[in-house]
């Protein structure tokens, strides 16, 4: 048994491509997942102001619907020169205002919101960024965990790749200098802030 105390985890995500993704990472480990989906769990309303809250607002609202230990993420970018926007609003950054077209995500136009907002700044401007990622576990007795990863790199323009999703064809590592959507996925999957903080789940629960 895990120090997890469960082989079953309530992966607390509507999103199928988490689910995935985190399945396919817990799978050596023995660890069973649900979906919270699946489950016709609820979902929650995120309305932290970091990715940690936000991460255990999702955490603990599975276990304790499921009444099973439940895992979430939280992720965003984060520019140096705009003090860590759009952080947990990156996401939110993407949704289409009524003016801008039809409803539904636009992550060229998000991406385009940060790189105007960075020209305002003047040609000299900071152009560090990194990606943030949050997992949480939660027990159903309330108990919690929280590990934390970051990927550091740089904002480009124009956006650059295909492969990837969200911010990816924008941000080129650190020591890099192809993007997150140019690069090969198995590469991004080995240093991106989500392995980070995986990283440390995997040490601290099954290490
Ligand atoms: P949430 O964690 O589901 O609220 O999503 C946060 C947002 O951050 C996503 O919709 C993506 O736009 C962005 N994001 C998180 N991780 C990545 C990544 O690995 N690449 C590109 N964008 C990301």
């Amino acid at each position: 048994m895990p120090r997890l105390g469960s082989e079953t985890l309530v992966i607390a995500t509507h999103n199928a491509g988490k689910l995935r993704e985190i399945a396919a990472l817990l799978a050596p480990y023995g660890i069973e997942c649900l979906s919270a989906g699946a489950l016709g769990l609820p979902e929650p309303v995120e309305t932290g102001k970091s990715f940690a809250a936000n991460a255990l607002i999702k955490a603990h609202a599975a276990a304790a619907a499921s009444q099973l230990p439940a895992l979430a993420d939280d992720s965003g970018l984060c520019a140096a020169a705009l003090d860590g926007r759009p952080g947990v609003y990156t996401a939110d950054w993407a949704e289409r205002q009524w003016f801008e077209g039809p409803p539904g995500r636009d992550w060229y136009m998000a991406m385009g919101k940060v790189e105007g907002m960075l020209a305002a700044l003047g040609d000299d401007v900071d152009r560090g960024c990194w990606f943030a990622c949050v997992l949480a576990i939660a027990w159903p007795d309330g108990e919690s965990v929280v590990y934390e990863g970051r990927a550091d790199g740089t904002l480009t323009w124009p956006p650059r790749g295909t492969m990837g999703f969200g911010y990816d064809p924008v941000f080129v590592p650190r020591g890099g200098e192809l993007t997150f959507a140019e690069l090969d996925p198995a590469e991004k999957h080995r240093i991106s802030h989500r392995a980070d903080a995986f990283a440390k789940l995997v040490a601290d629960q099954f290490g």
